[in-house]
């Protein structure tokens, strides 16, 4: 597959007030591929965001290396940043322009470069020929609003949208120079459920179209839902990166189930299944660890063999959070 960011023991240390220092990324490398969703999840203060900002070219590391389609983002910055698409935490636009007009703002900031200049001759200076030319060809500009659901929002104000499309158009603005690449710094913080599900949809979509995704979120459900693969951050370091099914997988003892039983059992009863490794037998409740998710069944047909009656049987298997837990031994806070 091919590598389109390649970050090497990357460090930043902000300096604070009175000579005191504070090292946010500490050291971490990681590659994100062609066509992938790659996300970075990590509670706030983690260093996600410093880790975007280096490279999407916003901010020089300490030290350390980036590569973004193999420009390097403090040699080649202007190569880069019009290869990509940034969607920021927070965005403010120009008062008293509608959705359309801002479109063709955003992209008159990226096409002048690839623009003729006009000849004197064709009368028309050459400042506003590079405006006119970068608008928006055909029926662009309304396909765009369309993928974020915003057709008919293309008169209507920024400040007039809800949060969820507000996040929508952000991306938009981040889309109309088609980079290959889109960066969303934690796209669903604040939103309600609905408008959270509405913009899984549309990263899957983006991804879908072949761009490929680089997202920070604090939430386990949308790394574990969205991402090919997460980088799993604390303290400005990367503990383990993988999909998410893997890192869950690593963990032992992934599946527990617990019920109620009408009789006293020991952990001897369950000795005929070697997949069952932990019993905790606590009249009337018994929890298990299975090691593999076919033992269900083997569980339920030994109960009913033996004639035990059960009720209140429940089957948990582990998320992210058990993999959070497990590599930090914290317990997460969303
Ligand atoms: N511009 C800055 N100056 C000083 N410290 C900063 C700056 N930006 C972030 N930090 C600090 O760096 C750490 C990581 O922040 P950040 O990268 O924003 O983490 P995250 O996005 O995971 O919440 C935090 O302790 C934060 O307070
Ligand atoms: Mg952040």
């Amino acid at each position: 597959m091919n590598k389109v960011i390649e970050v090497k023991n990357l460090t930043k240390t902000y300096k604070l007030s009175k000579g005191k220092t504070l090292a946010a990324v500490k050291g971490t490398s990681f590659d994100v591929y062609q066509g992938e969703v790659f996300g970075i999840l990590g509670p706030n203060g983690a260093g996600k965001t410093t880790t975007l900002e280096i490279i999407e070219c916003l901010k020089p590391q300490t030290s350390g290396t980036v590569t973004v389609l193999g420009f390097d983002n403090l040699k080649n910055p202007d190569d880069i940043k019009e290869r990509i698409g940034i969607q920021l935490q927070q965005s403010q636009y120009l008062h008293h322009l509608s959705l359309g007009e801002l479109l063709d703002l955003f992209k008159s900031f990226y096409s002048s470069r690839d623009v003729i200049p006009a000849k004197s001759a064709a009368g028309g200076s050459e400042p506003e020929s590079k405006i006119k030319d970068s608008r928006f060809r055909g029926n662009d500009k309304m396909q765009l609003l369309k993928l974020v659901d915003l057709q008919d929002k293309v008169n209507e104000e920024f400040a007039n949208l809800s949060g969820g499309q507000k996040q929508r158009f952000t991306i938009a603005t981040s889309l109309v120079h088609e980079p290959k690449i889109l960066f969303l710094d934690e796209p669903t913080t604040g939103l309600d459920p609905k408008a959270r599900r509405d913009m899984w949809q549309l990263v899957k979509t983006l991804n879908s179209r072949g761009i490929t995704i680089i997202l920070t979120t604090h939430y386990m459900e949308e790394a574990e839902f969205l991402c090919h693969r997460v980088a799993i951050m604390d303290e400005g370091k990367i503990l383990e990166i993988d999909e998410p099914k893997k890192l869950i997988d690593k963990l032992s003892d992934t599946t527990q189930i617990s019920f109620f039983t009408d009789q006293k059992l020991t952990a001897d009863f369950f000795s005929s299944i070697a997949e069952v490794k932990k019993v905790h037998a606590a009249y009337p409740k018994v929890i298990l660890e299975i090691t593999s998710l076919d033992k269900i069944s083997a569980v339920v047909e030994l109960l009913k063999q033996r004639g035990v009656a059960f009720y209140g049987f429940t089957v948990k298997t582990a998320t992210l959070e058990d993999v959070y837990l497990d590599l930090t031994g914290k317990e997460y806070e969303e």
